[in-house]
Order: C-alpha cells, then structure tokens, then sequence
C-alpha cells in the first residue's frame, strides 16, 4: 500500500545528513528495507555508513560501496545489508541467484543503493528515501560540501 506521508527535508550540509542517517540507522528494525536513489555522488554511500552509524556497526568495518560485490554485510546492533545495484545488468535473475529475498526478507536492515534496478522485486514494504543536490550549479564540484534534498516517503 502506498502512503502518502512525504517528510522533505533540507540538510544544509554533511553534518546534517550524517545526523539524519544516524537517526534511521537507531530507530531502524529488523526487516526493514531503506532504499536509495539519486544521482551519482549525491550522497548514498555517505548516508549508508551514518546508518550504519546508528545501527552500531563498529567502526573497525568500515563501509565501502559494494559497487563490485553488490552487496556487503556488517554486524551491529542488527545486520546490515548493503547492496548497491549501480552495475547490475537490468534482469532480476542476478539478484535472484545472489539471493537477494533471503536479504530483503531478511531480520536484518536492508540499505539498498540504485534500488530502482530492483524492478518487480521491490518489497511492498519499504522506505523510499531520495537524495538530490541542494542548489548544484553546472559547474560545481559534487564533492565539495553542499546541501542535499531529501524525500522520504514510507511505503
Ligand atoms: N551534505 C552532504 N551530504 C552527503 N555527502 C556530501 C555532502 N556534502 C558533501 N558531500 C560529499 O559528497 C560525496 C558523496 O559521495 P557518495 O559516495 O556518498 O555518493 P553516492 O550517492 O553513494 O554516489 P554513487 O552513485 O557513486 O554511489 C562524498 O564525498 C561526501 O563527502
Ligand atoms: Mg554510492
């Protein structure tokens, strides 16, 4: 079922995203599905590792973008999977032998990067959570710090 409770959000700067992916990652429970979407570099692998922040992944596991893996696992208070699907081809029978049920379905939290390759596999159940550069001029470097949009719709 769709909900129509959307929360926009202005996060003026990495400090604010950061606090915001520390907040999902506390308040985060088993078989949750985070999924993420928005331009290359707008801040997904960034909010993924506050997440995991907040889910007590210690820092000793540090968390990278499983780009190439497609998904890395990390135990804290939870487990948390992070998948991201930037290189999947566009079938769902690679994310069907990776498994990829057992991790949706899963006690765990799911944090899924480029979730719209998911395709029909998206659970009904799921927070949508876009990111998107604040004011971004054509010529300004992604990198440096900048205000990030936020939309977080629960379905
Ligand atoms: N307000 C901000 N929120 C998030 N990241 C920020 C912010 N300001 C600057 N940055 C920087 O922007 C970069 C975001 O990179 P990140 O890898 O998290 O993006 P991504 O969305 O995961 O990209 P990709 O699509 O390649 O996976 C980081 O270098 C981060 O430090
Ligand atoms: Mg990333």
């Amino acid at each position: 079922m769709n909900s129509h409770d959307r929360t926009e959000l202005i996060l003026p700067d990495l400090a604010a995203l950061e606090d915001f992916g520390r907040r999902l990652g506390r308040s985060a429970v088993a078989g949750e599905v985070i999924c993420l979407y928005g331009p290359l570099g707008a801040g997904k692998t960034t909010l993924t590792r506050a997440i995991a922040a907040g889910l007590e992944v210690p820092p000793a596991q540090p968390v990278t973008s499983p780009t190439f893996a497609l998904i890395h696992e990390h135990q804290g208070r939870l487990p948390l999977f992070h998948l991201d699907l930037y290189r999947l081809s566009d079938d769902e029978e690679e994310l069907l032998e990776l498994g990829i049920e057992d991790y949706l379905y899963g006690d765990g939290v799911c944090v899924i990067e480029w979730a719209e390759r998911l395709g029909g596999l998206l659970p009904a159940r799921h927070l949508e959570v876009r990111l998107d550069f604040q004011d971004q001029s054509a010529d300004s470097d992604p990198e440096e710090e900048t205000g990030r949009l936020v939309i977080v719709i629960p379905h």
